[in-house]
């Protein structure tokens, strides 16, 4: 099976023209945005990557009570949950496992050698499940020792990122080369812009911001990027691996992969700790916490319950907030991974997620076109931000909380200041616009320098555009 990140999906493999087809032909007839279209589609052809299985698994180490568990999670939930219940059967929760499906129970008390799970299971499975794979006979024995046992549930169990399936990745076909993510150093002097599967350092000083150093960072496309606080190092996130680099000239420092289980979505920094989202289309967005000194993995917790797209520290690095495929945006305790508030209102998923810094509040933007603003206590929305026309695929809230920017996939940015609590009827009150000259490109991220002063975006065929804030003028680059 081919498998690719579902960012990446964007292109499923076809030159940028067809493509760019495809976006213009979504944009005309969908009332959704390409980015949605994209990730429906990864939903349907699952994940991930220029990439090919390898061997097979190697067997569990794992304890044999959680065994049964772990192969409903790994090999049964993405067909059998919320959203997309094959046959009727659920089997994210204890209850699902308990009501089965539409052919009744899967398991009838002390018979667990004539249950359907067994049943299913089998070579002659009528139906076979998994329906294109074949379990072992020790993998079927563990579900019935599990059922002979009581069939005990461990929700933490399904709560934990999937064992990670090998994959070979391969290079990306010439040509694509989305930049999916770009960031300024924190002294504002570089912009780091990834491009494909490498990052360009662009001197943000000079005129035409040209390329210092070029990182050939990721074979798959760089899909997060950061700075740590210090700039010394910059941090790069792609198909299930982080690596480090210095600033300064691009050395690598080192790579991590164990824990990861996805597509590292979005990378944050705070003092030296670093938060990691970990997204399965459809299965689960994760949050890794890292203590950034040693890249060390040092809590996990589950996020979403579909990809995480975005993922914030507050500039006072007290709150983390996180976007979700699951239409759902929420806001964690930075120190401690507890759960604070759910900020739910989208019709579509969370695309992003920005904090002020000035006010206890949050902005969002969804694939609902739709840009809201939350106070951050009460989760109630202060205001809806933007025409409502376009999907606003990425938001940055600059470091100084003095612009909001958001960026679509119609080429459209604008910069909103100023914004204030919506109360009556007149939408045009609740902040103060500035449009970005239009470009004729799918935007897809977006940051700004530290005072909001300049915005850059990055588009999906590889170019990147920046703007002066204050009259919304496009800045020449090479
Ligand atoms: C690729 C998707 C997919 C995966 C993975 C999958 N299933 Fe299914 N499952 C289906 C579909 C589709 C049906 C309905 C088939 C039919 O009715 O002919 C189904 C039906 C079933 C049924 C019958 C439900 C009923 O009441 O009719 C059982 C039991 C079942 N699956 C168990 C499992 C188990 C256990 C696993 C994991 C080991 C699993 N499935 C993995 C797609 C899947």
């Amino acid at each position: 099976m081919k498998r690719r990140p579902f960012l990446q999906n964007t292109f499923l493999g076809l030159p940028a023209a067809s493509s760019a087809r495809i976006f213009w032909w979504v944009g005309k007839f969908s009332w959704k945005g390409w980015l949605v279209f994209t990730l429906a589609i990864a939903c349907a052809l699952g994940r991930v990557s220029f990439a090919q299985e390898a061997a097979p698994s190697p067997p569990a180490p794992d304890l044999v009570s959680s065994e049964a568990l772990e192969l409903i999670r790994d090999e049964c939930v993405g067909c059998h949950r919320t959203g997309k219940s094959k046959g009727g059967l659920k089997l994210t929760t204890q209850e699902g496992f308990k009501a089965g499906g539409e052919s009744g129970p899967l398991l009838e008390p002390g018979k667990a050698a004539e249950s359907l799970l067994l049943a299913v299971l089998s070579k002659e499975g009528d139906p076979h499940m998994p329906p294109k794979k074949q379990l072992s006979q020790k993998q079927i024995a563990a579900f019935k020792t599990w059922m002979e046992a009581g069939a005990a549930w461990d929700a933490a169990v399904l709560d934990r990122p999937p064992r990670p399936q090998p994959v070979a990745l391969r290079p990306m076909p010439s040509g694509v080369h989305p930049v999916l993510a770009l960031a300024f150093s924190p002294d504002g002097a570089t912009l780091a812009v990834a491009r494909g599967g490498s990052v360009e350092l662009r001197d943000a000083t000079a005129a035409r911001f040209p390329v210092k150093t070029t990182i050939a960072a990721h074979v798959e496309s760089v899909e997060s990027l950061a700075w740590s606080s210090d700039g010394a190092t910059l941090i790069t996130g792609g198909f299930r691996r982080l690596r480090f680099w210095k600033a300064a000239d691009g050395v690598a420092l080192g790579e991590m992969t164990e824990g990861l289980a996805g597509d590292v979505t979005a990378l944050g920094v705070s003092g030296g700790t670093l938060f990691v989202a970990d997204s399965l289309a459809c299965r689960g967005g994760f949050v890794h916490r890292l203590n950034g000194v040693e890249h060390k993995m040092v809590q996990t917790w589950k996020a979403h319950d579909d990809a995480v797209f975005g993922l914030v520290v507050s500039a006072d690095g007290l709150w983390l907030a996180t976007a979700g495929a699951d239409r759902l945006a929420r806001r964690w305790d930075a120190g401690s991974g507890a759960l604070v508030g759910t900020y739910e209102g989208h019709t579509n998923q969370v695309l992003a997620v920005a904090f002020d810094s000035l006010a206890p509040r949050l902005a969002t933007t969804g694939a609902d076109r739709e840009i809201k603003v939350w106070d951050r206590e009460s989760r109630e929305q202060d205001a809806v931000l933007g025409d409502r026309k376009q999907v606003t695929s990425a938001l940055f809230w600059s470091k100084d909380g003095s612009r909001l920017v958001g960026v679509t996939d119609r080429g459209n940015g604008t910069v909103f200041s100023a914004i204030q609590k919506h109360t009556g009827e007149q939408r045009s009150e609740t902040a103060k616009e500035q449009k970005l000259e239009k470009v004729d490109a799918v935007l897809q991220s977006v940051t700004t320098t530290a005072d909001g002063a300049k915005v850059a975006a990055g588009a999906t065929d590889g170019r990147f555009f920046v703007w002066k804030s204050a009259d919304g003028k496009l800045i020449p680059v090479d």
